[in-house]
């Protein structure tokens, strides 16, 4: 997931707000985390979550996901967060965060599902 940090993100020294940070990480590992279950997710913990360096305003931010650990019902997905700054050489980026977000497929009445063996 690519994104662009704007001003309405950052504080008044101009930094990226860590909860911005932190709520696209979860968006993105969410979506990963649906796809491999085939179905709904919610968040059930943070396990992780680094701060490295300072996002600031324009930086292209990326979130790359890969599933670390599928257990019965639950799976623990880790964020990679990129940030790419207006001005520097093409195809450089910076390493911004890291997270540990494990997610926990539900059915329709919100009770943990077995994540299937394959990918759906
Ligand atoms: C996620 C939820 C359905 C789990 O319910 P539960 O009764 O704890 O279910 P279980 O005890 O059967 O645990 C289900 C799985 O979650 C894992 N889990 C539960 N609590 C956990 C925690 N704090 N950290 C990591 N994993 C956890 C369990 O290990 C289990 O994994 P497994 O099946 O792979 O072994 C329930 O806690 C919930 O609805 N939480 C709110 C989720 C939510 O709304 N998130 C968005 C917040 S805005």
């Amino acid at each position: 997931m690519r994104t662009m940090a704007m001003p309405k993100d950052a504080n008044w020294l101009g930094d990226i707000f860590g909860g911005w940070l932190m709520s696209h990480a979860d968006i993105a590992g969410a979506i990963h985390a649906y796809r491999r279950s085939g179905g709904k997710v919610v968040t059930v913990a943070v396990d992780d979550f680094t701060f490295i360096q300072p996002v600031y305003i324009g930086d292209v931010v990326t979130f790359f996901c890969e599933v670390d650990r599928v257990g019965r019902t639950s799976m623990v997905v880790a964020v990679d967060i990129r940030a790419e700054r207006p001005g520097s050489p093409a195809g450089t980026s910076i390493h911004v965060a890291s997270a540990r977000i494990t997610y926990v497929h539900v059915d329709d009445e919100r009770r943990p599902r077995e994540i299937p063996a394959e990918p759906a």
